[in-house]
């Protein structure tokens, strides 16, 4: 057999099956929507076989609808992961304040392959699409490479394909 095929198979066959990844999901959700979602695409990756973490981000104390920023309980590490979803609902157009504040603080995100999920209230020209692209700025700028996104509008009539539709196209990715 060709070598580098005999070398391949037998890196294959010691570690994880070809493919898998230990994947990272850091989840922020006031009031579970995003929580939601994040667990069903969590499921589907897991049954996809890759190795999957679901952290929630915690704030240290209450935060105020208007705030910008906010202090975080929890500083989940993400150096162990290969690929990260990144996952929160909009606020005021943009993403709720513990996860830009979570972002701007991270270790870098050099190497990473990154998703990320977003829940808003309404159509997605109302927030949702300003905040992915916010996020997707964010994570590019701490240097990940960012391989999709996906939304979720709670109002929608549509909201259950929609959430089916964004965990398949989400989980596609990796
Ligand atoms: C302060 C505040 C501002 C919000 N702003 C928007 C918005 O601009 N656009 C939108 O679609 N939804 C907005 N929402 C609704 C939430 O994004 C939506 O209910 C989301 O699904 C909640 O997710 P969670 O349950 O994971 O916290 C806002 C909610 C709050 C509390």
């Amino acid at each position: 057999m060709n070598p580098i095929r005999q070398a391949h198979l037998r890196l294959v066959s010691e570690g994880e099956r070809e493919g898998e990844m230990n994947i990272g999901m850091i989840v922020y959700s006031r009031t579970g929507h995003t929580l939601s979602v994040a667990m069903k695409l969590k499921e589907k990756l897991s049954i996809a076989g890759h190795m999957v973490t679901l952290e929630q981000l915690e704030t240290a104390g209450p935060v105020s609808l208007s705030a910008t920023s906010a202090e975080l309980e929890t500083m989940p590490a993400i150096d162990t992961y290969e690929a990260l979803v990144f996952g929160c609902p909009v606020q005021g157009g943009v993403p709720a304040p513990p996860m830009v504040s979570y972002l701007e603080q991270v270790a870098s995100l050099e190497g990473k392959k990154v998703a990320c999920l977003v829940t808003g209230f309404f159509p997605a020209g109302w927030g949702r699409n300003q905040t992915v692209a916010q996020m997707r700025e964010i994570c590019e700028s701490r240097g990940a490479t960012v391989c999709g996104a996906g939304s979720v509008g709670w109002f929608s009539l549509r909201r259950k394909r929609q959430i089916s539709e964004v965990v398949d196209s989400l989980s596609a990715l990796f």
